[in-house]
């Protein structure tokens, strides 16, 4: 039995992989009903809060229709307009909005603040990014495997890019977690954390699972069955980094020899959003200064039949109210 009511949902460390796999399970139910348009206003009348200090569309569009679908009522808090981080700490703000709300959502910057917020507030506190985590992100990410591959144990999946942002640490914690082949291609110097790797390590020699670093693109998706990429620069770092992260990620980038490379039945991830064309602002500005027009995947890829970004953004909806359900529930 999983029982996971009032517990805090800050990185995938905390939970065992029979509690990851329940989450996904109880997704995949939710997914089922929504599509069915079958009821399940588990938790009607409760009342969430989404504090968001940097933007978002899909962890924000989940929360906010999760809860609803749900029956609860949802205040979103952005990162203008609350008294958060100028007046008013964390500890203090977790302890008044605990007074009000039944769960609360935190998007924002270093995953201290969000585990001061849980400590604080005494009602489960969810993470929906930090810079070191992304764990609803994973759930959606594994789940979406699952659903094309029938499994997770044995699965290769390899990331490219900056592998020690938020994506690229949670992506090896999963992965270590449910016993799969976790591959990280990145230059050295954006490998992941070596504190976390150890730990990393330490979880995959009870799982099975294996964690492989190299540098080099060709050797490193050999075979793969799930090849995954996120932005080159994060929320949070200056733009000046681009110049930078272009030079040592180019090769890095999601194309089709690369994807040739793979297995044949290889699917291509993204926690999204992604620069695949020119059609957003620094997109433009980007090819401007530095003359590319896709960054880190192509949009031939991006757009090709072994792309499921769109299939994994809709899981977002799903898991993120497994865990608000899990959670909540009484
Ligand atoms: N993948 C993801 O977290 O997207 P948003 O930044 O749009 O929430
Ligand atoms: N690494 C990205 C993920 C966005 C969902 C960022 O932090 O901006």
């Amino acid at each position: 039995m999983v029982d996971l009511r009032n517990r805090d949902f800050l990185k995938l460390l905390d939970f065992t992989p029979k509690e990851i796999n329940h989450l996904v399970k109880v997704a995949m139910t939710l997914k089922k009903q929504k599509r069915n348009n079958e009821s399940h206003r588990y938790l009607k009348g409760k009342q969430v809060a989404l504090i968001f200090e940097k933007d978002s569309t899909r962890t924000r569009c989940a929360f906010e229709v999760g809860a609803k679908d749900l029956g609860m009522n949802v205040t979103y808090l952005g990162p203008t307009g609350s008294q958060l981080g100028k007046k008013e700490t964390i500890a203090d703000t977790a302890r008044v909005l605990a007074k009000m709300y039944d769960g609360i959502e935190y998007r924002g910057f270093e995953q201290a603040r969000v585990e001061a917020l849980a400590k604080y507030a005494d009602v489960p506190v969810w993470n929906g990014l930090t810079n070191e985590f992304h764990p609803t992100q994973m759930l959606a990410d594994i789940m979406t495997v699952k659903e094309e591959f029938g499994k997770l144990k044995g699965i290769k999946l390899v990331f490219l890019g900056d592998a020690r942002n938020n994506v690229g640490n949670s992506l090896m914690v999963v992965s270590a977690k449910m016993g799969m082949h976790f591959v990280c291609c990145a230059p050295k110097e954006l490998f992941p954390d070596k504190e976390l790797i150890k730990e990393c390590e330490e979880i995959a020699s009870k799982t099975g699972a294996t964690l492989t670093f190299e540098s080099d693109p060709m050797k490193a998706t050999k075979d793969a069955d799930v090849l995954y990429t996120d932005v080159w620069v994060s929320m949070g770092e200056p733009m000046e980094i681009f110049e930078k992260r272009i030079k040592l990620l180019k090769k890095y980038q999601v194309n089709k020899k690369i994807l040739d490379n793979a297995s044949k039945n290889v699917i291509f991830l993204h926690c999204l959003p992604s620069f695949h064309n020119i059609d957003t602002s620094i997109g433009k500005e980007i090819y401007e200064k530095f003359g590319i027009k896709e960054m880190e995947v192509t949009d031939e890829v991006f757009e090709s039949s072994h792309s499921r970004v769109f299939e994994e953004a809709e899981n977002r909806l799903h898991t993120i109210k497994a865990v608000m359900l899990e959670t909540m529930k009484p």
